[in-house]
């Protein structure tokens, strides 16, 4: 089945990012948020975007035009006008009880055979699929920020999703020119499961005084070659979204190993989320 018509909800950095390499690739994207602002506040952002893009030469003007053209956007959050949509892809945020509420709306609004995937962190796809009648066209598509540039998604089947999502959305991944890798449910998945106990591990190292947040991202950037050190990148994708995905493990495997960073949960307390809240370990 070749999909053309697709839905984003979340206008956030992932839901934005990822709805910008679908109209990329040429596809049709509405976007949906819970507010016109959120909304507004997304499209002016690919706005900006595209015309640095264009900027440095590295899109003609004409594509960019046409790259806006093919994404609209909605603040209809009973999705009624989202029609004869053939995928959706959910990036809202990381809460269980927030995606069931979506998938239960979009499973009364979508048409029977539309693909229905999350692009959920590491929350449970089977958990999710529960709130929908027909479960075997529920699917993880998890995609990495920034979306437009990173080249993974991690496809990951629930317990009833079917072999024909699968190899729908497989082959989609590929065709967006993006490199699909098969992964088993589990809490994390595989990126996750690695990268956010890693920044976990580094931020008990702040709070045990080992070492300061930059020299703690100078020893990964220039002892592992990491493009960007352990707390910048948790500061970008989010330190509420970190903490998100280590309760999620923690409380999915019972293993104390994953236990969330003290400090972890303070700064997520204290409002300090990293680069959207313009402070985390850095300031930005
Ligand atoms: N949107 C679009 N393009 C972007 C972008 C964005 N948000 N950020 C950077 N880019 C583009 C730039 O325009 C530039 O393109 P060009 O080479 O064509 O000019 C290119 O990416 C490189 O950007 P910069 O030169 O500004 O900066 P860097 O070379 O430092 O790269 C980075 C930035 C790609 C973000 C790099 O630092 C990196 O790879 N960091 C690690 C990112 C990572 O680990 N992501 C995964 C997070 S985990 C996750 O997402 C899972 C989730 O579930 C939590």
């Amino acid at each position: 089945m070749s999909i053309n018509k697709i839905a984003v909800v979340g206008a956030g950095q992932m839901g934005s990012g990822i709805a910008q390499v679908f109209a990329t690739a040429g596809k049709t994207v509405t976007v949906y948020d819970i507010s016109q602002e959120i909304v507004d506040k997304s499209k002016a952002k690919l706005q900006k975007g595209l015309a640095k893009q264009v900027e440095k030469g590295k899109i003609d003007q004409a594509k960019a035009d046409a790259i806006m053209a093919n994404i609209s956007y909605s603040a209809d959050t009973e999705y009624s006008d989202i029609g004869d949509t053939e995928l959706v892809v959910e990036a809202a945020i990381e809460r269980l009880d927030l995606k069931k509420s979506i998938f239960q709306k979009l499973d009364k609004a979508t048409k029977a055979d539309c693909i229905l995937a999350t692009n959920t962190s590491s929350i449970s796809i089977t958990e999710i699929a529960k709130v929908v009648e027909d479960k075997s066209k529920v699917i993880g598509m998890h995609f990495f920020n920034p979306p437009v540039v990173m080249k993974l998604i991690e496809i990951i089947c629930g317990g009833n999703t079917s072999e024909e999502t699968y190899n729908t959305v497989f082959a989609l991944s590929q065709e967006i020119g993006k490199n699909p890798v098969t992964v088993d449910e589990a809490p994390g998945f595989v990126v996750n499961r690695i990268l956010i106990p890693m920044i976990n591990e580094a931020i008990d190292l702040v709070q045990n005084g080992v070492a300061s947040p930059e020299d703690i991202d100078t020893a990964m950037k220039l002892g592992c070659n990491h493009p960007m050190g352990p707390l910048t990148l948790g500061d970008y994708i989010g330190l509420d979204t970190c903490l998100a995905i280590m309760e999620t493990i923690f409380t999915e495997t019972g293993d104390p190993k994953y236990r969330p960073s003290l400090l972890l949960r303070k700064m997520v307390r204290a409002g300090k989320l990293g680069n959207k809240t313009g402070e985390g370990f850095f300031k930005h």
